[in-house]
């Protein structure tokens, strides 16, 4: 695919960004440029698709892809995106290394979920050429905004949207695919610490069938309500339980969790399609094996946490995700009912972070070619 080029000189001085890199935060800030590939639909060949059987297999042409300065989007008010949230997105992190270099981790593996978040949404499918395409000439054009701290990163956020003006219910017949980017610190503000959480008992992220398992802004609109109810109480995620069975873990606002058990072992719940695909929680499991550790995935109960901790089976609980990476759990919150994971260092947990940080930032060796230069 062939992109036009309209890049601009940054309307920020070099004092300003440096400013802006010295304490990067969480989303607040973006690069210079962003990418679009615009889509439209081919009525005969889904109509072809349809009759043959394969109603989800949306067909159209990407075009007038381009990379342009970051600025406002213009659309119509009617954009069937602005009423009936036809969206998907992902989240993955350019690194800094020492010697300069930029990469990217395991890019195809975002390119592959926001594909099958596309089906979900019945959005037309990217080809991962042009998404990895559109990653490399956004990071080429902005490398001045990939920071080189501790920790830091310059986040991506692809994402795709539905652009048609129309107001019936049906999938839309344009649809725009964006990326833009925005250096990242650490997601939680300030200094890696324990986070606290609260267990939403009156709200659930996602129900067999629905949406849980694609990135789409629903589920996340979805747990603002549970979200404001956690940070009123002190907390800085909501845990979403599976009341059909058994209160079982499902998954935080925005990130997977992991247990780590007195006799090694790592558990984390298992994909029932409620639960999202993270890409971090699979390179967690991945590297766990590696380092000899038994992984289980399978449903862990909130009862199971509880006792776990009181007898000392459980020693640590973290979560896990790419604006997140991996951060340990202090306490959670259920009801009037107070769970502290175990006073301790959180060794385990901090050992997975840095083997993760060490990989993603060019420190430790590529076992599975995960990382991608840019
Ligand atoms: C990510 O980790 O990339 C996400 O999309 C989660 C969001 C809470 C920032």
């Amino acid at each position: 695919m062939d992109f036009e080029i309209q890049a601009h000189p940054s309307p920020l001085g070099d004092e300003a960004r440096h400013e802006i890199l010295s304490n990067p935060g969480f989303g607040d800030h973006f690069t210079d440029h962003m990418v679009t590939i615009d889509w439209t639909a081919d009525l005969d060949a889904q109509a072809a698709a349809v009759a043959s059987g394969d109603f989800l297999n949306i067909q159209g042409h990407w075009h007038n892809a381009r990379l342009e300065p970051f600025g406002p989007i213009s659309m119509s008010p009617a954009s069937a995106v602005l009423h009936y949230g036809q969206e998907i997105f992902e989240g993955l992190k350019a690194y800094r290394h020492a010697d300069g270099s930029i990469w990217t981790f395991r890019p195809e593996a975002n390119a592959a979920r926001l594909n099958r978040s596309a089906r979900r949404l019945a959005l037309p499918q990217l080809p991962e050429e042009a998404f990895l395409e559109a990653i490399r000439l956004l990071v080429a054009h902005d490398h001045q905004w990939v920071p080189d701290g501790d920790g830091e990163s310059l986040y991506l956020r692809p994402f795709m949207i539905a652009t048609e003006e129309f107001l019936g219910v049906r999938p839309s017949r344009t649809v725009s695919f964006r990326v833009i980017a925005s250096p990242a610190g650490n997601y939680f503000g300030g200094e890696l610490k324990p986070v606290s959480i609260w267990v939403s008992r009156d709200y659930a992220r996602a129900g067999v069938g629905g949406t849980g398992v694609a990135k789409c802004g629903g589920n996340y609109a979805a747990s603002l309500a549970p979200q404001l109810e956690a940070a009123a109480r002190g907390h800085a995620q909501v845990l979403f339980l599976d009341p059909l069975h058994d209160n079982s873990i499902e998954e935080l606002g925005g990130m997977n969790v992991f247990f780590v058990f007195a006799d090694g072992r790592l558990v984390t719940p298992e994909l029932t399609g409620t639960i999202l695909e993270g890409v971090t929680r699979s390179s967690v499991l991945q590297i766990a094996r590696d380092h000899g550790h038994t992984v289980e995935e399978r449903r862990i109960t909130l009862d199971e946490w509880k006792t776990g901790v009181a007898s000392g089976e459980i020693t640590e609980v973290f979560a896990c995700g790419t604006a997140a990476v991996i951060t340990p759990i202090g306490a959670v919150q259920d009801g009037e009912e107070i769970i502290e994971s175990p006073a301790g260092d959180h060794a385990a947990t901090l050992k997975i972070r840095k083997e993760l940080l060490d990989l993603q930032t060019g420190r430790g060796e590529d076992r599975h070619q995960w990382m991608h230069r840019l």
